[in-house]
């Protein structure tokens, strides 16, 4: 991994597809099968090697985020909090973001987007990344997302936001990797169609700087997006159905924080001793009890 990669979790939007959900309590904060959604992303860039994240919410939300997720040291993390005040598109992320991106290369997930299986793509992509790396993963809605369009030797071609007509059944995942330049990149780029800094448009740039790479993930990925009651009531199925077969849950974050090594055994039991007494603890007691016997 390339050093200090910086990650940034998107958060904010209205979330109006979950009404009434969404009145109270954002999206990213509504529960995936027996955990909150945020916790997911913040797996994914924990498991990438990432300990320094900045999560940015609406300003409504941003108490509840805090009293969720503190400061990270619990799972030995660094977690810093900014505000959108109103939805105007995921490129502006990276303008939120400016002070806390500095010089450092950095990793957006968005926060209703859930990532399941071998990580690999996500570290290579960090490790590799000259400009910006995003990717490419075959749905059959292509049309609800950023498409992304190739020649017959795997070189970008197109890249559209929601096309009317879908030039390839690629959609582009909310997990972009962008070099120092994101802020800088992203303050030129005009509001599209909607309103917003569109993250489609932010990729175009990279690529006509020639600087883009787009890495295709399909089969033994789990790409699910949570956009809509059923899209979420699929994911919580899909996580309940691997969790109990397995009897190991994902995105426990106490866990992570352990097998990285970000937590020591001493930090992981204060940690749990903050817990209350709940299943999730149970699960976290004996995740230790395994890895003081092996
Ligand atoms: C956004 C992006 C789109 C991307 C999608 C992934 O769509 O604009 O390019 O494919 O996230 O979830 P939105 O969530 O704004 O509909």
């Amino acid at each position: 991994m390339k050093k200090n990669t910086k990650g940034i979790i998107l958060a904010g939007g209205s979330g109006t597809r979950l009404y009434p959900l969404t009145a109270v309590a954002s999206k990213q904060l509504q529960v995936v099968y027996d955990k909150p959604m945020i916790y997911y992303p913040i797996a994914l860039l924990m498991l990438s090697g990432i300990k320094e994240i900045l999560i940015i919410t609406t300003p409504y939300d941003m108490p509840n985020f805090k009293k969720l997720l503190k400061d990270g040291s619990q799972w030995g993390i660094k977690l810093e909090y900014k505000i959108q005040e109103e939805p105007k598109g995921i490129a502006q992320a990276f303008i939120i973001g400016k002070d806390f991106i500095e010089n450092h290369q950095v990793c957006l997930i968005l926060g209703d987007n859930l990532f399941y299986g071998k990580l690999d793509f996500l570290r290579n992509g960090i490790a590799n990344n000259n400009g910006g790396t995003i990717f490419g993963y075959p749905v059959n809605n292509p049309k609800d997302y950023g498409v992304v369009e190739f020649d017959s030797k795997g070189n970008v071609i197109s890249i559209e936001e929601k096309p009317e007509s879908p030039k390839s059944n690629y959609a582009i995942p909310g997990a972009y990797i962008f070099d120092e330049n994101a802020c800088e990149i992203a303050q030129k780029i005009k509001p599209g169609k909607r309103g917003e800094l569109e993250i489609t448009d932010m990729q175009r740039e990279y690529l006509k700087m020639n600087k883009l790479n787009v890495v295709t993930i399909g089969r033994g990925i789990a790409w699910l997006d949570t956009g809509t009651p059923e899209t979420m009531l699929e994911a919580s199925t899909f996580i309940h159905s691997i969790e109990k077969r397995q009897g190991r849950k994902i995105a426990c974050l106490e866990e992570i924080a352990l097998n990285m090594g970000y937590l020591n055994e001493n930090e992981y039991q204060n940690t749990l001793n903050n817990l209350p007494n709940c299943l999730y603890k149970d699960y976290c007691n004996m995740v230790l009890n395994e890895y003081t016997k092996a």
